[in-house]
């Protein structure tokens, strides 16, 4: 469950970003947050994983109480976050990017290559584990992105302009592939997309714009389901 309940943020240079946001996403559920550039998408996700702090509200993940935390590194091990730009080691294969935050965790051999093939069957990737990252397309590297956020099975995945460098058929695939994810994993995810296409997917759309909520679409009223209806 993510909640936030009045929120707003302003920068330091006096930029407000959020006004009164208020936003309950209940355990489980996809939500793409849509808006124009400059809505306020990525400080909302900001202030999920504690990149940034807000100037007044409450955010809760789960029972956690954001704004009181003072040991953020327990809040970003239930998080899962995935950027434009995958990041990945270029000298690791796949499989020891995938493997790479269970080996700083301690897991055991067993454990990593039990996580780590699962994480990449889910991303369809199982097959080439054993090569390098510099070899991927860049679809192909946003689902290995994908595949190290999911693989520690945080309860919340966060991914801001995760389609951001690709074309528009792979942005396709990659957003079924989240649709997927939610539904297998039962993780609480937000998408932060420019892509209108997301409406074609049936799942909730949020939209910022000058850093206030302007549309909340459930996948229910959707115009798409209400003319399937008729
Ligand atoms: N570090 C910062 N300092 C000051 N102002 C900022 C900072 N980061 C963002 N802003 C401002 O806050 C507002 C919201 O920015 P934000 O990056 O959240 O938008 P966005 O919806 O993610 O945009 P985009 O689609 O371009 O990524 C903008 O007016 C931006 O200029
Ligand atoms: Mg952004």
């Amino acid at each position: 469950m993510i909640e936030l309940y009045r929120i707003y943020k302003e920068y330091s240079n006096g930029q407000t970003a959020l006004k009164d946001v208020s936003l309950h996403i209940p355990a489980g559920q996809m939500v793409f947050l849509i808006g124009e550039s400059g809505a306020g998408k990525s400080t909302l996700m900001k202030l999920l994983y504690k990149a940034e702090d807000f100037s007044f509200g409450r955010v809760l993940i789960g029972r956690v109480d954001v704004s009181r935390l003072t040991d953020y590194s327990k809040l970003r091990r239930r998080i899962g976050l995935i950027f434009q730009d995958a990041s990945l080691l270029p000298h690791l294969s796949v499989f020891d990017n995938v493997a790479y935050i269970l080996r700083a965790q301690g897991a055991s051999e067993r454990e990593i290559r039990f996580r780590v093939e699962g994480a990449l069957n889910v991303v369809g990737l199982l097959e080439r584990a054993k090569e390098m990252t510099q070899h991927l397309s860049g679809g192909e590297r946003q689902r290995v992105g994908i595949a190290r956020a999911i693989v520690t099975s945080p309860p919340v995945l966060l991914a801001d302009e995760p389609t951001g460098n690709l074309d528009p058929v792979n942005s396709l695939k990659i957003f079924q592939l989240f649709k997927e994810i939610n539904e297998k994993l039962k993780m609480t995810m937000i998408i932060a997309t420019h892509d209108p296409r997301v409406h074609q997917l049936g799942k909730r759309i949020v939209q910022l714009g000058g850093g206030q909520i302007i549309m909340d679409t459930e996948p229910s009223n959707l115009p798409m389901f209400g003319s399937l209806a008729v």
